[in-house]
């Protein structure tokens, strides 16, 4: 993908349904009694893999006037063959505590990075509440041998995860008592928020545990799923960073598990603001306005992100980076090795692309010190095969003297299929 300079991001977007939100939507309609439709699914291929896997578990799934259809109080089968997750930690993790809760067995594949990827994290706690789960070293492929009748535990979570988080919630489901996930530092909490939707009581508590108490079936219902509030993000930097910019996004996610970025680019000098918010299943959602141009200079502190907001962050950092490198005074990410874990090393594959393009990047084993602001050229990027990777470093090259190529960029189609084409149609030049 070959990328020029741009003069402004103008115009008005609305955003295929959040990737998050979708994946949980997807298997709280699988697991439901009644029917449910769901209204705006993601077009990512990580939650194509979900419903892949749903199927493969002897689901019947619909597509239904733009709408996705699950007729409701299904079971699910031992599937015939292993259920590929693609690309998707959220699809391998989360499945794995709804298996850890069947009493069948299963095996989890996925690609090569998701090979790479720590499961010890799910497998230690699953394992705790009654399954067996054979790995490579601790990564997939997994063969889950599910218990019916999962143990309810109370279970620490040794990092901040919330597919982790989300797994041993789902497991819970199944299990004769109270399961209860304490946080050290909360993650996204679209688990929680849509449990409750659905009919399935959970209580966040200000110890900032998460408590269940099982046997407990979804009931069946609608959804429309917000926009993806971490695809947004790309275009409120890229407006923000472009001065002549006039940017609104309609009908976007606006968790605070989430949103949180739009909160640090307003501290570094953003135009933002949000309006309308309404509430869908629990999950707040409203319109985005951003006018380009970076008012004034941030304070050191608020150019510093670390410790317990990093998870909310967790996917915009390598973007945060590069807006960083334009930011008076530059910025400092620390406390977020789990970047590392990722779909690529996102702290190297971030400081080592940033550098390609003339930007002056510290790395720090747990985080990376951006100066600025400095002047970018384009070049060739390497993604990676890493969406987040690809669609940060399109962000930059609308800001780089000269021409900027991405190598690997169709894999944006991860979480964001019309990323470049909407990116095209709304910069001017
Ligand atoms: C996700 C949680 C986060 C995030 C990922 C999606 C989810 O991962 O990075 O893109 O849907 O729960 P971790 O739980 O590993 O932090």
């Amino acid at each position: 993908m070959k990328l020029k300079p741009a003069r402004s991001i103008t115009g008005l977007l609305r955003l295929p349904g959040d990737k998050s939100i979708s994946h949980r939507a997807a298997l709280i309609a699988a697991l439901a009694g009644g029917r449910s439709e769901i209204s705006n699914f993601s077009t990512a291929r990580d939650c194509a893999s979900t419903l892949g896997c749903l199927r493969a578990l002897g689901i019947s799934i619909e597509h239904n006037d733009g709408k996705i259809v699950f007729a409701g109080s299904q079971e699910l089968v031992a599937p015939r063959e292993p259920l590929d997750c693609g690309n998707s930690g959220s699809t391998l993790r989360i499945l794995a505590g709804v298996l850890a809760g069947c009493d069948f067995t299963a095996e989890l594949v996925g690609d090569e990075s998701l090979s790479s990827r720590p499961m010890r994290r799910i497998i230690e706690p699953l394992e705790l509440m009654g399954a067996r789960i054979e790995s490579t070293e601790g990564k997939a492929p997994l063969r889950v041998h599910g218990t019916g009748r999962p143990i309810p535990i109370t279970y620490k979570l040794p990092v901040a995860s919330a597919q982790v988080k989300s797994a041993i919630l789902f497991a819970g489901l199944n299990a004769d008592g109270r399961t209860r996930v304490i946080e050290t530092t909360p993650s996204r909490d679209h688990t929680e928020r849509l449990f409750n939707g659905f009919g399935v009581p959970v209580t966040t508590n200000s110890d900032l545990s998460v408590t269940l108490d099982g046997p407990a079936r979804f009931t069946g219902g609608a959804i429309t799923i917000p926009g993806d509030v971490s695809s947004a993000a790309y275009f409120v930097a890229a407006a923000m960073l472009l001065p002549q910019s006039e940017l609104t996004i309609e009908g976007v996610g606006l968790n605070p598990t989430r949103a949180a970025f739009l909160s640090v680019l307003s501290s570094w000098g953003a135009n933002v603001e949000t309006t309308d918010v309404q509430v869908e299943r629990n999950e707040p959602y409203g319109t985005i306005n951003v006018r380009g141009g970076i008012g004034g200079s941030a304070a050191e502190s608020e150019r510093t992100l670390g410790q317990s907001m990093i998870p909310s962050l967790i996917d915009e950092l390598p973007l945060l980076a590069v807006v960083g490198s334009q930011i008076d005074g530059g910025i400092r990410i620390r406390d977020a090795s789990e970047l590392r874990l990722k779909e690529s090393d996102r702290l190297a594959t971030t400081a080592a692309n940033l550098r390609a393009m003339g930007a002056e990047v510290e790395e720090f084993p747990d985080g990376l010190s951006v100066s600025g602001p400095t002047q970018l050229n384009g070049t060739l990027i390497d993604s990676h095969g890493d969406h987040r990777i690809a669609m940060a470093f399109a962000v930059a090259a609308l800001l780089a003297k000269g021409e900027t190529e991405i190598t690997g960029a169709e894999c944006v189609a991860i979480s964001f299929p019309e990323f470049f084409g909407l990116l095209e149609s709304l910069a001017e030049r």
